[in-house]
C-alpha cells in the first residue's frame, strides 16, 4: 500500500512544516502544458529583422554605441522595464502563463514595439514573453497552466523599437512562497546588484562572474554556466558572453558606451540543465528551483546606468 501524503500533512522530511511549504515542490515537476496561436502584430510596428527574413543572422555591430543608439536603447529599456512590471502585477494564482503572455503582448504593442521573443530562434520562439516556473532555468514557453501558490516564476521581457531592444527579468513570488525559495529569490537579486556594482570603464568583464559565483556559493547555491549575459543593441544578442561564473581569461574590460545583459541564474541544487522536447525550455538537471533577475546595462564614463531600471 502507498500512503498518499496530502498537501497540508507534515513534510516526511521531518522539518515539521507543511508538505506543500516543504518538499512537496520537488515531487511536482511543471509539464509541457498547451500552447495557444501566435498573438497578431498590428501593422505599423517595426518588425526585427528575423521576422522579415525568418531566421537569425548575425550582423557587425559595434561593441561602443553611438549617441544615437544609446538614446533608443533608454528610451525601449525603460519601456521593457514598464511591460514587465504591469505583467508581473498580474502573476497570481489561478491566472495561465498564457494570459500574462497576452498582457505583455498587449502592453508592448500599445507602446508601438514589438515583443523580440515573438519568432526568435530556430524553433522559432512561438510567444511574446518567457515564463519560466519553479525549476525552469529559462525560455519558459508560456501556456494554460495556471500558477499555484508557492511558485515562483521567472518573466523575461525583451522588446524591440526604434531599431533596438531592451531585455529585463525578474522573479515574482505566487502567493506564500516557502523560506528556501524565498531565500533563493533574495540572493539571486542581490547577486545582479553585487555585479552591477563591478562595472566601470577599465574593469575586467570577468569581474562580473565573479561577484555572483562568489554571493551565490557563499549562500550554498549553484550558477548556471550554459545561459550567459549577452551585448545587446540592434540585434537581441550580440557576440559579447557575459559569464555568471568567475572566467580568469575573460580580461578584456568595459569601455564607456557598451552595451549589455547582466542575468544570473542561480540555482538551489545542480547548476546543470536538460531542454525539453519543444526546443526552448530549460530545466535543472535535478528538478530543483532556480530564480534569475535581468537587466540591460550601459558602461558610462564612471560607473553602469540601468536601462532597465524597474519603475516599483
Ligand atoms: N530574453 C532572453 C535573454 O535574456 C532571450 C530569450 S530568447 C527567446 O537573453 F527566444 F526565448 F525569447
Ligand atoms: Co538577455
Ligand atoms: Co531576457
Amino acid at each position: 500500500m502507498t500512503a498518499t501524503i496530502k498537501a497540508n500533512d507534515q513534510c516526511f522530511c521531518g522539518s515539521g512544516r507543511k508538505f506543500k511549504r516543504c518538499h512537496k515542490t520537488s515531487f511536482d515537476p511543471i509539464r509541457p502544458g498547451t500552447v495557444g496561436p501566435l498573438r497578431e502584430v498590428p501593422d505599423g510596428i517595426d518588425l526585427p529583422p528575423y521576422v522579415t527574413e525568418g531566421e537569425v543572422i548575425r550582423r557587425p555591430e559595434p561593441a561602443v554605441k553611438s549617441p544615437d543608439v544609446i538614446e533608443r536603447m533608454r528610451r525601449t529599456a525603460a519601456d521593457a522595464a514598464k511591460v514587465l512590471a504591469l505583467t508581473g502585477a498580474a502573476a497570481e494564482p489561478g491566472v495561465t502563463t498564457d494570459e500574462l503572455d497576452r498582457i505583455c503582448h498587449e502592453a508592448t504593442v500599445g507602446l508601438g514595439a514589438y515583443p523580440s521573443p515573438r519568432l526568435y530562434g530556430e524553433p522559432p520562439f512561438p510567444k511574446s514573453i518567457c515564463s519560466s516556473l519553479n525549476e525552469v532555468i529559462c525560455h519558459g514557453i508560456p501556456d494554460d497552466r495556471e500558477l499555484r501558490d508557492g511558485d515562483i516564476l521567472n518573466l523575461d521581457v525583451t522588446i524591440f523599437r526604434e531599431g533596438v531592444h531592451g531585455d529585463t527579468n525578474r522573479t515574482f513570488l505566487i502567493g506564500e512562497v516557502d523560506p528556501e525559495s524565498k531565500r533563493l529569490v533574495r540572493v539571486t537579486l542581490e547577486c545582479l546588484e553585487r555585479a552591477i556594482e563591478t562595472v566601470k570603464p577599465g574593469a575586467p568583464f570577468n569581474g562580473i562572474g565573479s561577484a555572483i559565483q562568489s554571493h551565490a556559493e557563499a549562500a550554498g547555491f549553484g550558477v548556471v554556466r550554459a545561459f550567459v549575459g549577452h551585448g545587446i543593441g540592434e540585434q537581441f544578442h550580440t557576440d559579447i558572453h557575459i559569464p555568471h561564473y568567475y572566467e580568469p581569461r575573460l580580461t578584456t574590460t568595459m569601455e564607456p558606451g557598451m552595451t549589455f545583459t547582466i542575468e544570473p541564474m542561480i540555482t538551489v541544487g545542480a547548476y546543470d540543465h536538460q531542454v525539453w522536447d519543444d526546443g526552448w525550455t530549460a530545466v535543472t538537471i535535478d528538478r530543483k528551483r532556480t530564480a534569475q533577475f535581468e537587466h540591460t546595462i550601459l558602461v558610462t564614463d564612471d560607473g553602469a546606468e540601468v536601462l532597465t531600471a524597474w519603475p516599483d
